[in-house]
């Protein structure tokens, strides 16, 4: 699926009370007046750094780097500088970091959160053109690229060598390897590799004041102390610029197979989990769920059939990979059976060849952009226990009753719920808002939950960080921003609370 700038027209829109911008329940940031503001002594010295491509002044060019694709969030950028070395990036910084002028890091711009765009008139420095695959070995599986590499071109590049990146999402043809990094990007494998703290072997960075940080390692082992790159794995581009990446990819599988199952409530779909966690093991590759709200939408804007003949309350997508396909159709067969004889569905259906498989993926990939397509979308990522998972939904659903459509989707195997709220063709609005927040995160809270399991905290939800981390944490956190970034350049007003 390819979502690019402007490309999408999903129509939220910022909303405005008492002159004053909303994301979330919560007021946009007032600029930071001790940033300075560029000029053009400032832009004659990138010329000294880029070539003149590289550098972008025209305010209609800059408009698609001042937006995100929801349309959601939208900065005040004079400048876009598209470096291509990791040494233009260092010396980019160094000067930013002297003049105390503001920068965003943006990969894709496919994030969710804000993180990816100007909140003001910071310098928006984009990775795209640095997208180099530099080096692949077909013994360990270890990719190293640039940052800017989409994710899908990494993937299709491996394929032919018998190897896959271990995450995939939605967003695969526009989010780069570096934005994933940044984000700690989760996605619909996770269940199968893991996550990408445990994925990714090494990572280059410049930090705020030019220096470039070599964590860039190829090993599986190395206990030399602190696990720096770490930091830079989730930090949402607040402690450096990531440059290169080193990711550990697994091998392809040959054999995949993908269920799609229909169930009557909640309590089928977590014992359905369970027992494809004992019965499948090393071959279940995702475990996916959606609301019956949710298939709906998808009928409605996009081209595809309902998938049974009759409308079921949840839906699971189940998908094996492995390279033995006698062996692995003899453990899904064996799986379906005890399934369909304990009752834990009311219908299921298989697919083995690819055109099959991408239509299953498709209702469960296309329901973000068909969200987009219904008018304004509350969107909240909670990692939830199994026990609490879906009922946040019905509470929302009970909330609102006709007042807006509640649905409910995600990475159920991983614990992660997509809690979905939107108001057809209604614009945003603060009373919307108000209805959601802090009530969702207080519930998070209350059931040691996560605020944001995969898409991050950006601009939506630093006031809300404390639901999920202790101040202690949060001082911690203060501290090593401060450390690293002292002058407090990269990427202001996201993640911190103030
Ligand atoms: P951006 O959106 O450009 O940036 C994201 C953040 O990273 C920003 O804070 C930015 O400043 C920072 N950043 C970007 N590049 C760098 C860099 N090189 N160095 C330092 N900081 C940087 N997310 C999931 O986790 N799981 C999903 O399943 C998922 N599905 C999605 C499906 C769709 C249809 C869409 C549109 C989005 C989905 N996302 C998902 C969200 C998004 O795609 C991910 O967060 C992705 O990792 C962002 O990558 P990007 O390159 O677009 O980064
Ligand atoms: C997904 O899993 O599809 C995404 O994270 C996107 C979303 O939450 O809309
Ligand atoms: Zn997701």
């Amino acid at each position: 699926m390819m979502i690019k700038n402007g490309l999408n027209k999903c129509l939220q829109k910022k909303f405005i009370v008492n002159n004053k911008l909303f994301y979330s329940s919560q007021a946009k940031p007032t600029r930071d007046s001790s940033y300075a503001i560029i000029n053009n002594n400032d832009i004659e010295h990138f010329k000294t750094i880029l070539d003149s491509h590289s550098i972008i002044t025209d305010a209609s060019e800059i408009d698609g780097f001042n937006q995100d694709w929801m349309k959601k969030y939208k900065g005040n950028s004079n400048l876009v500088l598209k470096p291509k070395t990791t040494d233009q990036v260092s010396k980019i910084l160094k000067y930013c970091n002297d003049k105390k002028i503001a920068v965003v890091p943006q990969g894709g711009n496919t994030g969710m959160v804000g993180g990816s765009v100007p909140v003001h008139d910071e310098i928006i420095l984009s990775l795209s053109n640095m997208s180099k695959i530099e080096k692949f070995d077909p013994v360990t599986g270890v990719v190293v690229c640039q940052a800017g590499t989409v994710l899908e071109t990494i993937d299709s590049y491996l394929s032919p060598m018998g190897y896959t990146v271990p995450l995939d999402l939605g967003a695969k043809g526009s989010c780069q390897i570096g934005g994933n990094v940044s984000t700690n990007a989760g996605g619909l494998r996770l269940l199968r590799y893991g996550s990408l703290h445990g994925n990714v072997l090494g990572v280059e960075a410049v930090l705020a004041d030019g220096t470039i940080l070599d964590c860039l390692s190829t090993l599986r082992k190395d206990n030399t102390g602190y696990d720096l790159k770490q930091l830079f794995i989730g930090s949402e581009g607040t402690l450096g610029i990531i440059t290169k990446v080193a990711m550990i990819t697994p091998p392809k599988p040959t054999s995949v197979n993908v269920g799609l199952f229909a169930c009557q409530d909640f309590n089928q779909v977590k014992t359905v989990l369970s027992r494809a966690k004992s019965q499948l093991g090393d071959i279940l590759s995702a475990f996916e769920f959606m609301d019956r709200p949710c298939i709906d939408l998808v009928l409605k804007h996009q081209q595809v059939q309902d998938p049974f003949d009759e409308k079921s309350p949840f839906y699971i997508l189940l998908e094996t990979s492995g390279f033995n396909e006698t062996h692995d159709s003899e453990k899904l067969n064996s799986f379906l059976e005890s399934i369909m004889a304990e009752n834990l569905i009311i219908d299921g259906s298989l697919a083995t060849d690819s055109k099959n498989i991408s239509a299953f993926w498709k209702l469960r990939e296309s329901i973000t952009e068909s969200l987009g397509k219904e008018g304004a979308v509350y969107k909240y990522d909670l990692s939830l226990p199994i026990e609490q998972f879906y009922s946040i939904v019905e509470l929302m659903r009970a909330k609102f009753n006709d007042k807006a459509n509640v649905v409910g989707f995600g990475h159920v195997g991983d614990g992660n719920l997509h809690l979905n709220i939107s108001t057809p063709k209604k614009p945003y609005s603060k009373e919307i808002f108000d209805m959601i927040e802090p009530f969702v995160y207080q519930y998070t809270s209350e059931h040691r939950g996560s605020i944001s399991a995969e898409h991050g905290v950006g601009l939506m939800k630093p006031d809300f960080l404390h639901y999920s981390k202790s101040n202690n944490s949060i001082n911690l956190m203060k501290s090593i921003k401060n450390t690293m970034d002292p002058n407090n350049i990269l990427n202001p007003y996201k993640v911190l609370p103030k």
